[in-house]
C-alpha cells in the first residue's frame, strides 16, 4: 500500500510492462489496463461490468476479465470501506528506520481491529506539519512531521487476491482506493481552475488572495454507490482523506421511498434520458445535501488544520452523474465543482479500445486508472 507519491505509483508500471488496475466497486467492477509503449504509459484496455442484484462482485469480475479487453496477466487491486483505516499522525521528526520501529507501538490505538488482523504501511509526508505543535511548556514549536498510516484487514486483501488468482492473474500491488484517486490525478489530472482576474471566470475570493499558490489545494471526490471518498491534495501530496458512507445508492433508495417504487424502477427514473423529473430531483436533494454537509465538515477541518484553501472539487465516480447533481453539490458546499475525465492527459491506444464507450465511462474509471499506476517522467 502507499499514497499518491511518485515512487509508490511507479512501482506498478516501473516493474512490469502492463498491468490491469481493478476497482472492485459495490455496484460495478471497473478495470483499466495501462501498458508501457516506447517507455511511456498508454491506456490499452478498459472494462465496466455492473454487479447484478443477487450476484457478487466476483461474478462481475469474472465477466469483465472474460471480455477479451485485456492482454496483461498482472493485476493491481484496490481496497476500501470499513476494512480499511487511514490516519495522518503528527509525530516527532525521525528517520524512516526509526519510524518503522516506532509505528508498531502507535498502531493499536488507531485501529478498530487487532493489530495481527491487518496489513499496514506508513510514510512520512513532505507536508509541513500542522501549525501549533508546541512543546509541553508551551514554548517553541517542536520539530514534527506528518505520518500517513494506512491499514487494511488481511481477510479483505486475501479475498481480493484469491479472486484475481482464480482468474489466472498475478497480483502485483494492493492500494487504497483513496490513494488511487491521487495517483490518477497525478497521471491525468486536469489543469487547475484559474481564479485570478483575467485568467478565468471568477474573481479571486478573499481567501484566495490571502493564500499563496502552494497553499491552494484540490479535493478529489469519488462518489460511488455506497460511499464517497475524499482525498485533498496539496502540491500533489495527500493531506487529508476520508470515506463517507453515502452515495448513489442512497439517492436511489430515497427515490424509491418517496415515490413508493421498487429500487430497480427508482434507478431507472434517476437515469432517465433528459434528466430526472422534478419529483425525482426533490427526492434526491436531501441525500446530496447530507453529502455536501459531510464534505464541508472535512474541507473546513483540513483548511483550519493545515492553513490551506481548497480551491476546487474534482468529482469522479457514477454517483453524481445525474444531470444537475454536481451543481446542487457545488451550491451546498460553496466551492467550484466539476466532473473530471482522466482521458484528457492520457495516451490511448485507439486500436484496442472503443473510444466512444471509454469517454462515456471515463469519470467512473478514475480509481481503476489510479490503481494501474502512473507515469515515470
Ligand atoms: N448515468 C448515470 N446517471 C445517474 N447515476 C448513475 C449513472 N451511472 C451510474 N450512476 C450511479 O452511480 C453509482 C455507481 O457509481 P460507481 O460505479 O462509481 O460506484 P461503485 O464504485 O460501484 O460503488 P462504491 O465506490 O460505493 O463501492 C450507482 O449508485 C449508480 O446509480
Ligand atoms: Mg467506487
Amino acid at each position: 500500500m502507499g499514497n499518491n507519491r511518485r515512487e509508490e505509483g511507479d512501482t506498478v508500471l516501473g516493474q512490469v510492462k502492463s498491468v490491469i488496475g481493478i476497482d472492485m466497486g459495490t455496484s460495478a467492477v471497473k478495470a483499466v489496463e495501462m501498458s508501457l509503449e516506447g517507455g511511456s504509459p498508454v491506456l490499452t484496455g478498459f472494462g465496466h461490468v455492473d454487479v447484478r442484484p443477487g450476484e457478487g462482485q466476483e461474478v462481475a469480475l469474472r465477466e469483465l476479465l472474460a471480455s477479451g479487453s485485456f492482454q496483461s496477466k498482472r493485476a493491481s487491486m484496490g481496497v476500501g470501506g470499513q476494512s480499511t483505516v487511514v490516519r495522518y499522525l503528527e509525530m516527532v521528526r525521525m528517520s524512516d528506520a526509526e519510524l518503522r520501529q516506532a509505528i508498531p507501538f502507535e498502531l493499536q490505538s488507531h485501529l478498530p481491529f487487532e493489530v495481527d488482523e491487518v496489513t499496514y504501511d506508513c510514510q512520512a509526508l513532505e507536508l509541513k506539519s500542522s501549525p501549533g505543535q508546541e512543546n509541553s511548556e508551551g514554548g517553541k514549536e517542536l520539530d514534527t512531521m506528518t505520518v500517513l498510516l494506512a491499514a487494511c484487514r488481511k481477510d479483505l486483501i486475501e479475498e481480493r487476491l484469491r479472486w484475481v488468482q482464480q482468474e489466472g492473474l498475478t497480483p502485483v500491488a494492493v492500494n487504497l482506493d483513496l490513494f488511487a484517486l491521487g495517483n490518477a490525478w497525478e497521471l491525468a489530472g486536469p489543469a487547475p481552475l484559474l481564479t485570478h482576474e483575467g485568467e478565468g471566470a471568477d474573481a479571486p475570493s478573499e481567501q484566495d488572495q490571502r493564500t499563496t499558490h502552494n497553499e491552494r489545494a484540490v479535493a478529489l471526490i469519488d462518489v460511488g454507490a455506497g460511499r464517497t471518498s475524499i482525498n485533498v491534495l496539496l502540491a500533489g501530496e495527500t493531506c487529508f482523506s476520508r470515506e463517507i458512507p453515502l452515495g448513489g445508492m442512497d439517492m436511489t433508495q430515497a427515490i424509491a421511498r418517496r415515490l413508493s417504487v421498487e429500487a430497480n424502477d427508482a434507478e431507472a427514473l434517476k437515469r432517465e434520458s433528459g434528466g430526472p423529473s422534478a419529483e425525482v430531483e426533490a427526492a434526491m436533494l436531501p441525500v446530496i445535501e447530507d453529502l455536501a454537509a459531510e464534505l464541508s465538515l472535512s474541507i473546513d477541518y483540513v483548511e483550519h488544520h493545515r492553513g490551506i484553501h481548497v480551491a476546487e472539487l474534482l468529482i469522479s465516480g457514477g454517483g453524481l452523474l445525474v444531470p444537475g447533481a454536481v451543481q446542487h453539490l457545488e451550491r451546498a458546499v460553496g466551492r467550484p465543482a466539476r466532473i473530471w475525465s482522466p482521458l484528457e492527459g492520457l495516451r490511448i491506444n485507439a486500436e484496442r479500445v472503443d473510444l466512444e464507450d471509454l469517454e462515456d465511462k471515463a469519470s467512473s474509471l478514475v480509481v481503476a486508472l489510479g490503481l494501474a499506476g502512473k507515469v515515470a517522467a
